[in-house]
């Protein structure tokens, strides 16, 4: 079914609101007298309890829990249909297939979305896998709550990745998961595939948004704490992280979403694996494939990726999961299989556990049974992926609580945690200009014209994955707070808001005001629909802004989108301020920061393209032998940017010791001053740079942040850590593919922004 087909569909999904969800009545199967098996005692230990289900267990049983199948395979007539369970659909997919499995992707919720409705809904399909499959086995609950528990309504939605990108705050975007993580497993949902550990250099590529940003150690370091907090947070039930889209997800060729991607070994090797490394060390239960190709292979028939790499050199043990339709992709997209069964065997031999598939049970049962026949897949490698596949079943204790208590669902999700939420788009904001101090909002501000169609547009301030696929549904009301709204509660008595909504409107009444704030962005989509060949402001939010310009009036820009848009005629306001896609508390945090209830302490985690072309636009741009700022990197805002209302300055660098030898960490001292009369958060990077190297280095690269709180006038001393890790490259000619080394030489470590004029730097001698 085309995308798009499917894309409709969901929709329907959501407006049919037609019964809640009914729970097939079906008798328990008793145990069998006198059997107490090993692998239903609480007490023994994983690995045995494993061992004896798995010896117990059919070979049709076992290609079962290697299958993720869609919920509305089990609604309606057993199509994509939604509504309520229909018992031979569910018999279907849970018994004759035995799937282990069960996914609602992107919004497939119940017929009326509220958390009680998914709580009964998660619950209903794990208490017919329980009571109906022969051996009891629940199911796997799986999910995209990527910026909060986002399909369900009334959950809190969170900045998107982006914007916790900005925030650089590992402990921020950690409570954010476990306030994630909470909501998840008070709907039942044992299994959220984020977080995204993808590095996102092309700002025409749709799935900008859904990454931390261009840097490998920010992204890895957020990553991490988002797979801590996740699965850190201790409840009744716990929630296992996915680290996605494993590998190089963010590298397509033309910027298209899925498009195959050609890296060399080098970048493979230097840039893109890394965040995953961090990701999958903080101890992630799953991993989900890149659905895109990489040099040649598709990352899902990948054995280098999937074994090589993620379980041989990294240690990985845990699920390795498809994206969606992927394993057949391998037969009717890559062309690289002549049948399913040949596809299926081409994934589970590179290391897939687990394919979703999404949508026939029957097929992929057949498929695999025909592989294992055919001597495509041996039964030992099949027994490897169940083995781990019931382990994190067991590990997330499904075994004694496959269910919630539906009844406490909406208490537990609606409205929680809106205070953290609401520090994360705090956070997230990113102040880029501020000419002549025209923010904070001071008291001779009297009557703030308040422009733009966004500024009023909760979906898409909250972006794609809300509520629905592509955002939220038409028809559906999300709780929050737009801009408007924000600015409207937070103006002090005795100044007038005055709402423009047309552009005559607007510079009619801007030509009286004291400030015009005006809000621009994009739609909200998902994947390739949010492809963007040209990533720039709209013609007619250009013209807008023009026309509010030409008042000569102040103009703050506040812009709300997943990616830099070059902004064209839009720029040169006196203020804008970056917000991202920062979710239901976002006008709150607008808010906050416009009248300086909030210093802003936000960071681009991307760099800001000048011009529409410039893309992929990243700060690590290696060096070429044309110098022009066309051929070098001359971001419009550069990485790292972003101001705030106080002054700081990085005053020095000291390394502990100034020569050290290629296996040891480097320790730095920074040290850092509040300049300005606000407290404020700064936060504190540090760059490398090699004065020579073998082969090609960036003029700067990240290897060291940290945040921190200073007083106005406070100076402080930061001690910051580089592993040695973080200074290997993969060496060698063209071909490299060597293992990475720490080559020999100097180092010179930046503080603040690289190249800016007096920025701090401490030399080190690797020997
Ligand atoms: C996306 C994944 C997502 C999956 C399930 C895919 O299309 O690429 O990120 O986890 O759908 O919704
Ligand atoms: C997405 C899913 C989504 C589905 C909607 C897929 O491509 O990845 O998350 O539910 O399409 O039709």
């Amino acid at each position: 079914m085309p995308r798009n087909a499917r894309r409709l569909r969901t929709r329907t999904l959501v407006t049919l609101a037609t019964a809640a969800t009914c729970v097939a009545a079906v008798a328990s199967v008793p145990a069998q007298a006198g059997d107490s098996p090993t692998y239903t005692n609480p007490n023994a230990s994983v690995s045995h309890r494993v061992k004896d289900l798995l010896k117990r267990m059919t070979l049709d049983e076992k290609i079962g829990q290697m299958d993720q199948i869609s919920v509305v395979r089990m609604q309606g007539d057993c199509e994509w249909s939604g509504g309520a369970f229909t018992e031979s659909c569910m018999k279907d997919v849970l018994v004759d297939n035995a799937a282990g499995s069960v996914i609602s992707g992107g919004g497939a919720g119940p017929a009326v979305n509220t958390p009680e409705n998914w709580a009964a809904m998660v619950n209903a399909v794990q208490k017919y896998a329980v009571d109906n499959s022969r051996l009891h086995i629940p199911v796997l609950y799986g999910v995209d709550a990527v910026h909060g528990h986002n399909n369900v309504l009334g959950a809190t939605v969170f900045p998107q990745e982006i914007g916790m990108g900005s925030t650089w705050d590992p402990g921020l975007v950690g409570a954010a998961g476990a306030a994630t993580a909470r909501a998840v497993a008070a709907t039942g949902i044992d299994w959220n595939f984020a977080p995204v550990a993808d590095i996102a250099r092309d700002q025409r590529w749709g799935r900008y948004y859904e990454t931390y940003g261009e840097d490998p150690l920010l992204s890895g370091t957020l990553a991490s704490a988002a797979v801590k907090g996740v699965q850190g947070a201790h409840g009744a039930k716990s929630v296992a992280a996915t680290v996605k889209h494993f590998a190089g997800y963010g590298e397509p060729g033309n910027g298209h979403d899925r498009v195959p991607g050609d890296v060399s070994m080098r970048y493979l090797q230097d840039t893109l694996l890394p965040s995953y490394k961090q990701a999958v060390d903080a101890g992630a239960m799953s991993v989900m494939v890149n659905s895109g190709a990489i040099n040649g292979v598709p990352a899902t028939a990948s054995h280098y990726l999937l074994t090589d790499v993620l379980r041989k050199q990294w240690g990985f043990t845990g699920v390795v999961v498809s994206d969606w339709q992927d394993v057949r992709a391998l037969q009717t997209s890559y062309h690289v299989a002549a049948d399913y069964p040949e596809a299926i065997a081409k994934a589970v031999n590179a290391g897939l556990d687990m394919a979703m598939e999404p949508y026939d049970a029957q097929g992929f049962t057949d498929g695999l049974k025909a592989a294992v026949q055919r001597h495509l897949v041996s039964v030992k490698r099949i027994d490897q992926s169940v083995a781990r596949i019931l382990t994190m079943k067991f590990e997330l204790g499904l075994f004694e609580h496959p269910y919630v208590d539906a009844s406490k669902a909406d208490a537990r999700v609606i409205g929680a945690d809106t205070a953290l939420a609401r520090r994360a788009a705090d956070e997230s904001q990113v102040l880029l200009r501020n000419e002549g101090g025209v923010l904070p909002i001071g008291p001779s501000v009297k009557k703030i014209v308040v422009a733009g169609s966004y500024a009023d547009d909760i979906d898409d301030q909250a972006g794609g994955w809300t509520v629905g696929w592509q955002g939220v549904p038409d028809g559906v009301t999300l709780p929050g707070t737009t801009v408007l709204e924000g600015i409207r509660e937070a103006a002090p008595a005795g100044t007038s808001v005055i709402r423009a909504t047309s552009a005559a409107d607007a510079a009619a009444e801007a030509g009286d005001a004291d400030l015009t704030v005006v809000v621009v962005g994009e739609k909200a989509a998902a994947e390739g629909t949010a492809d963007s060949p040209r990533p720039e402001l709209s013609a007619d939010q250009q013209a807008l802004v023009k026309a509010l310009k030409a008042t000569g009036k102040p103009v703050v820009t506040v812009v709300l989108a997943g990616r830099p848009l070059v902004l064209g005629d839009a720029d040169g306001t006196q203020g804008l301020l970056m917000s991202w896609l920062p979710g239901s508390e976002g006008g709150h945090a607008v808010a906050d920061v416009l009248f300086g209830t909030v210093n802003p302490s936000g960071r681009l985690s991307a760099s800001w393209p000048r011009h529409t072309g410039d893309e992929p636009m990243y700060y690590q741009q290696l060096p070429g032998t044309n110098a022009g700022p066309e051929s070098s990197y001359d971001a419009a805002y550069r990485f790292g940017a972003g101001l705030s209302y106080t002054g700081y300055s990085f005053d020095s660098v000291t390394a502990r010791d100034t020569t050290v030898r290629g296996r040891d960490a480097v320790s730095l001292a920074v040290g850092v001053s509040n300049t300005g009369d606000r407290a404020g958060d700064l936060v504190v990077p540090v760059y490398v740079a090699q004065p020579s190297s073998d082969v090609l280095a960036p003029p700067a690269k990240l290897v060291a942040f940290t945040r921190v709180h200073l007083d106005a006038g406070e100076h402080a001393a930061v001690t910051l850590t580089v592993p040695p890790g973080l200074l290997a490259v993969t060496p060698g000619d063209i071909d490299g593919s060597g293992p990475r080394t720490v080559a020999p030489g100097t180092y010179t470590f930046t503080a603040g922004t690289p190249g800016a004029e007096g920025a701090p730097t401490a030399t080190v001698a690797v020997r």
